[in-house]
């Protein structure tokens, strides 16, 4: 993967990446790790990750971000230049869990930018995401700036951070960036707990050739961003000069826009007998208060986010790395 420029860490630099094993950190851990050297990037997680890549590519450590001491011990013993604190509940989970999903959002946060100021760190990245909107907000093409009012407890929490990385920035000086992911799709990991996953899920099914029971409405239409492309902006965010970033809060991101029914008509491409039906349930609602489509034209004039994938460019391409994972049998079911 190629990234605009290089000038936030060189080389010899440590990077931190909390959340190693979820779905995003799994992927960024990897790249970094291509960019700065394996041995330069420290992976850490709650728990031992289910793909030992991580842990085996170069330095691990088990770390739960509401643990500070242990927070700092690592960031002592490591001295990395730029933090990503990538741990959360999602949306779904959150809602679940809202004590739990609060504090392991805020706090969580608050340990990471804390220890940053405390221990010398002089990048963080943490990442929001379009549940910072809620059903006041404009739908379609969502601004930058616009009503908010997040009904979920996962927006209520992405916001609040949003806020108080603006607040570290200003008060702190502290060179924190941010990016509202869209649902994010990936072929290497299964995300955990979001109302956006039924994107992920859906390509497992039809590479299983197995039908989809889809979570929410044929017609629900969400942003969506294809992992490469989600990483490529990350980087970019983070490598971007620092006199360029206008927005301290959390850029707008966005790459496309899709419902449950253009997924499967993509599918079918590939797969012309594969089915999906619909039984909606409490993420219907999550997933009805939030944007269809993103304005990222910020992102764009300030550090020149470009997306690369559409459908059924991603279609293409997840079909054809899930199916290289499939057992040789299935394999050979190729369109
Ligand atoms: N993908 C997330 C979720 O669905 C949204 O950022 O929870």
């Amino acid at each position: 993967m190629e990234t605009t420029s290089r000038t936030a860490a060189t080389a010899a630099d440590t990077i931190l990446v909390i959340g190693a094993g979820g779905q995003l950190g799994l992927e960024l851990t990897h790249e970094l790790r291509q960019l700065y050297g394996a041995s330069n990037v420290v992976a850490a997680d709650v728990r031992e990750p289910k793909n030992d890549e991580v842990q085996q590519a170069g330095p691990f450590e088990l770390l739960d971000v509401l643990d500070k001491p242990r927070l700092e011990d690592v960031i002592r013993h490591y001295k990395p230049k730029q933090v990503y604190h990538l741990a959360a509940l999602l949306s779904a989970t959150a809602e679940k869990n809202p004590k739990f999903g609060w504090q392991l959002n805020m706090d969580g946060l608050f340990n990471v930018l804390d220890a940053a100021i405390d221990l010398g760190v002089q990048q963080v990245y943490w990442p929001s995401s379009i549940a910072v909107f809620g059903p006041d907000t404009p739908r379609h093409n969502t601004p930058q700036l616009t009503v908010m009012n997040p009904n979920t407890v996962y927006g209520i929490s992405k916001l609040a951070g949003e806020q108080w990385c603006e607040w570290y920035f200003r008060k702190h000086k502290l060179d924190v960036r941010s990016l509202r992911y869209p649902g994010l799709i990936g072929y290497k990991s299964l995300p955990g707990g979001g109302t956006t996953d039924y994107a992920v899920d859906i390509y497992h099914k039809a590479v299983a050739g197995q039908p989809y029971e889809c979570f929410l409405k044929a017609d629900t239409y969400l942003p969506m961003m294809y992992m490469p492309d989600a990483l490529q902006a990350t980087l970019d965010l983070m490598h971007a000069p620092a006199d360029g970033l206008t927005v301290r809060s959390s850029y707008n991101l966005g790459a496309m826009s899709f419902s449950p029914e253009e997924v499967a008509t993509s599918i079918r491409r590939h797969y012309p007998d594969f089915h999906i039906s619909y039984q909606p349930d409490s993420r219907q609602q999550i997933a009805d208060s939030w944007p269809a489509s993103i304005d990222d034209a910020q992102a764009r004039k300030d550090w020149g986010w470009q997306p690369q994938f559409d459908l059924n460019k991603m279609t293409d391409d997840m079909l054809l790395h899930l199916r290289l994972r499939q057992p040789v049998a299935e394999a050979i079911h190729v369109a």
